[in-house]
């Protein structure tokens, strides 16, 4: 077999790790992503199937994008998705496979899921308290979140588990020493996300970021940080209790972006190819891969679109237009 390059952009970085959206559907409304009366969902058909996720991973690892972190909407939602996991797993080149979730399925699904191939799981929860919960996901899903998480870290695979929560400035300044405490007593790894524009409500504002330096500092003085070291193209800066109970980190695009070290790309659940969470702009798989292309066609259509990734999110800059996509029909 000819060496197969790996895949790199116009700027010098190197692709090593895709976000897949197996479906657009959730079953949350988080309101910093979806409308309370949902949107409208894709047809069945519009959606890559198992094979074609199969194949797309499997060029894609041929590129040495090794890291595969499946998302949606709601990944756990599509049908059979611990079958879609295992076949995934076993595609050759991957070395990690990773699913963001919602955590309402988990207690269906955790076992099949590990036994899949999955060894690392992003939990999202914004709220330990069940009103603030129902408010934030218009779901009154708190306990059953919970018991999915203790589902899951039945399994030493699992581990280690992160939970993700949206800091929004006027909501979550109340949870922050909770989610510190829930850090500290429990073996998850608890992640702040600075809120961006991805919204459906397009409600987003620069004042509702709640930054991760500002809950940092809140929680290092009760509970005193030590920093830890960094991987260049980790998201998160990860930081110790100094009394060595847990840790906590923060994601922090808008006041930290991280962009100048970023290794990501995404495809949508209708197989489009997105190098940026905020481009405006994207690349159809699904077509020719449905036309028939070759794989080196296929990986010549994606190097391609690669090429001109995005050199940063131009969040903070005058003439920011937000994506018409939602978080939930991007895939975080
Ligand atoms: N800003 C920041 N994070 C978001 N997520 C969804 N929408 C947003 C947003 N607008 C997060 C969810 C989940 C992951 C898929 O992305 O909390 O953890
Ligand atoms: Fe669903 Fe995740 Fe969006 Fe919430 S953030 S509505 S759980 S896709």
């Amino acid at each position: 077999m000819t060496k197969i390059e790996p895949l790199k952009d116009g700027h010098g970085r190197f692709i090593r790790d895709v976000r897949v959206s197996v479906t657009d559907r959730c079953n949350f409304r988080c309101q910093y992503c979806m409308p309370a009366e949902g949107l409208p969902w894709l047809e069945r058909d519009q959606v890559l199937g198992f094979e074609e996720l199969e194949r797309l991973v499997g060029v894609l690892a041929s590129m040495a994008v090794c890291d595969i972190r499946l998302t949606g909407g709601e990944p756990l939602v599509r049908r059979d998705f611990p079958r879609l996991a295992k076949m995934l797993a076993d595609v050759d080149g991957v070395a990690d496979l990773s699913v963001t979730t919602n955590g309402f399925l988990l207690e269906r699904d955790a076992g099949k899921l590990v036994e899949a191939g999955i060894n690392r799981f992003n939990v999202s929860v914004d709220s330990l308290q069940r009103d603030r919960f129902f408010e934030m996901t218009r779901r009154d899903a708190l306990p059953r979140v919970l018991r999915g998480l203790e589902a899951l870290a039945t399994f030493p695979d699992a581990h280690p588990i992160k939970i993700n929560a949206v800091g929004m400035r006027g909501f979550t300044e109340t949870e922050i020493l909770p989610f510190a405490e829930f850090a500290r007593e429990h073996p998850y790894e608890v992640r702040f996300i600075e809120f961006m524009p991805l919204d459906a409500d397009h409600s987003w504002d620069p004042k509702l970021v709640l930054t991760g330096d500002e809950i940092r500092r809140e929680i290092d003085a009760v509970f005193p940080l030590e920093a830890l070291p960094r991987d260049p193209s980790a998201t998160a800066r990860t930081y110790a209790f100094k009394d060595g109970k847990g840790k906590i980190g923060f994601i922090n695009p808008l006041s930290e972006p991280f962009c100048g070290d970023c290794d990501r790309i995404r495809v949508t659940a209708e197989g489009k190819l997105r190098t940026c969470l905020f481009s405006l702009h994207e690349t159809d798989l699904r077509t020719p891969m449905r036309d028939g292309i070759s794989d080196d066609g296929l990986r010549e259509i994606i190097r391609d679109a690669v090429w001109r990734k995005e050199l940063k999110h131009g969040v903070n800059e005058p003439g920011f237009r937000q994506p018409e996509r939602t978080m939930s029909q991007i895939g975080g």
